[in-house]
């Protein structure tokens, strides 16, 4: 907690904290902890705090432990080269700590938003048929991209002050010309079923869409 403290609010030590102790349980090894806290700072820690972190952290628990690659396979998550403008109008609120950032650029790309959603989940405990719905959100919105707007991304991030995982999907596409009717359930898909959005909004706790000629984003979040 007092390496947490130096860099993160109380509030964000103690989660990030909490969160690592869970994960590595009681009896972890000094390295094992310090592999926890590598990975599990994804989502605590503003990104150019959190080699600072890691670094004090290591020196505390033991300087010979080598600094390795995280454990949770986050970091070989590609960060996303694709220029797509983040919209200030739905940025994360103030609490939030981005998380990966997986660029949508075909089809299989899709398995890889799949795949950080459930470590998303994983990392903060929400199991069952709360993740598979999370996880099928993000599916269907990374999916619709691919589909009709590609390239685009599916950026998450973690609010652990209000208990939220967030996720924002946008893409520079031409957008959604009758967003309305297709979120009253009113619209024929001629490509689908036309449930994907629809079905998306009664998965998660928040959604919100903007779409225009230059593109579509949508944004969502689930409490856990
Ligand atoms: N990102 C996007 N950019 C442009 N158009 C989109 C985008 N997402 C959805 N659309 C349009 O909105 C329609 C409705 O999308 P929705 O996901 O609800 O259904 P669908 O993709 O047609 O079918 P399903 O998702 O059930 O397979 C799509 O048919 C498509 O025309
Ligand atoms: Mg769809």
């Amino acid at each position: 907690m007092s390496v947490f403290e130096r860099f993160l609010s109380p509030i964000n030590a103690r989660a990030l904290a909490r969160s690592v102790t869970h994960r590595a349980g009681a009896g972890g090894s000094p390295a094992t902890l310090l592999r926890h806290i590598e990975a599990t700072s994804v989502f605590f820690v503003p990104i150019d705090k959190r080699e600072a972190l890691i670094e004090a952290a290591r020196q505390l628990l033991g300087p010979e432990i080598p600094a390795t690659a995280p454990v949770g396979g986050l970091e070989r998550i590609s960060i996303s080269g694709v220029a797509v403008p983040n919209t200030s109008a739905l940025s994360a609120a103030g609490t939030d700590v981005l998380g990966p950032t997986v660029a949508i650029r075909m089809e299989a790309d899709l398995n890889e938003a799949r795949l950080v959603a459930r470590q998303m989940c994983q990392q903060v405990g929400l199991q069952g048929f709360a993740a598979q719905k999370f996880v099928t959100a993000v599916s269907e919105l990374a999916r619709n991209v691919a589909k009709y707007a590609c390239p685009g991304r599916v950026a998450f991030s973690h609010d652990a002050v209000g208990r939220r995982l967030r996720v924002v999907v946008s893409d520079r596409g031409t957008g959604i010309p009758n967003l309305d009717a297709v979120l009253d359930g009113k619209y024929r898909s001629k490509t689908g079923m036309g449930l994907g959005l629809v079905g998306t909004r009664k998965l998660v706790d928040e959604f919100d869409a903007q779409t225009g000629a230059t593109g579509t984003t949508i944004a969502i979040a689930v409490k856990y």
